[in-house]
């Protein structure tokens, strides 16, 4: 068992948002007791059909996603996903990620969704590639629009309350340090790396013509991206990016994070998680409450 976040979790693996829905697919493949938890897609306030297809597009290191948060919106969330969730995963620790193009958006999901059961805290999406604030930037790279949409979220739940970094920060540390000052518990990181790919006929790959990249060219950049954060702030830091192995998720441990999470693993081994969770307990994972020391990491 591990504590993190005032919450006990079986396991320091996680499914990533928007690589899981709300959990539904979990159930086939696996018992949730022999992962962490989960992390749902993005909710908005409005149901989002997202970006035209094809969404997806694999290449040798990973895959790109112009999703664009596709999700089925905060009332249905509220009388549908999470009621499901509390029925089927048998109290499997869950993070409601959370999506919006202002301020009051990410408002007004966290308030719409905070005086339900089923879910530990929120994880604030503010740097999807696919999306962005209306001024045209993800939150996240903004470090004015940051502080308003923490100050504004903290005072509306006594939840843990996580932000999801970019990897495209000049300086992700410095974020890091503003996001921690403003009240969050812990830091995400990290987020798809935004991306551009063309066929043969030099078309584009993906509908939307950009998208975020993902998979194993995401580890290193992870990794470093969560070395950075966690020498910078006191919170915890959740590694996400790249991970397919039980090595990847030890990489991450020894760089600081406290929990990881799965994501485009699961799209190649659907118990990708299941496998990287059992094998930190085969060859045991590094004590949560210790952190590498930079030459450590480096190693
Ligand atoms: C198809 C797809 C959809 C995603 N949707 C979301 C999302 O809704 N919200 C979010 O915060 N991250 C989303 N992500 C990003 C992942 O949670 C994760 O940060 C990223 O993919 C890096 O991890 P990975 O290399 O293990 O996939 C998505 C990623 C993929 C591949």
């Amino acid at each position: 068992m591990t504590e993190v976040f005032g919450t006990e979790f079986s396991s320091p693996v996680l499914l990533a948002a928007g690589t899981c829905g709300f959990g539904e697919s979990v159930i086939d493949v696996m018992s949730p007791s022999e992962i962490g938890g989960l992390v749902t897609k993005s909710v908005t306030v409005e149901p989002r059909w997202g970006n035209p297809a094809p969404r997806v597009a694999e290449f040798d290191g990973g895959m790109l996603n112009s999703v664009g948060l596709a999700n089925p919106g905060l009332e249905a969330v509220r009388d549908g996903k999470l009621p499901w969730m509390r029925r089927n995963l048998e109290g499997l620790p869950v993070f409601v990620s959370v999506a919006g193009t202002t301020v009051g958006e990410y408002a007004a999901v966290v308030s719409g969704l905070d005086g339900e059961d089923g879910f530990v805290g929120f994880e604030l999406n503010l740097s999807c590639p696919n999306d962005s604030h209306l001024e045209g930037r993800p939150f996240c790279l903004d470090p004015g629009a940051l502080r308003q949409v923490l100050d504004t979220m903290r005072p509306l739940t006594e939840r843990p309350l996580l932000v999801k970094l970019a990897p495209n920060d000049p300086d992700i540390a410095a974020t890091a340090v503003v996001v921690a000052e403003h009240g969050a518990d812990g830091i995400t990181a990290i987020n798809t790396v935004p991306g551009f790919l063309t066929g043969r006929g030099g078309g584009n790959r993906v509908g939307a013509g950009t998208g975020g990249t993902s998979g194993p060219a995401l580890l290193p950049v992870g990794l470093a991206a969560v070395r950075e954060v966690a020498g910078a702030v006191e919170v915890p830091v959740v590694g996400v990016g790249g991970i397919l192995t039980g090595r990847d998720a030890r990489a991450y441990l020894r760089a600081g994070a406290s929990l990881v999470q799965v994501g485009t693993g699961s799209f190649a081994d659907p118990r990708c998680a299941a496998r990287v969770a059992r094998d930190l307990v085969v060859r045991g994972a590094v004590p949560l409450d210790r952190r590498a020391t930079p030459d450590e990491a480096a190693q």
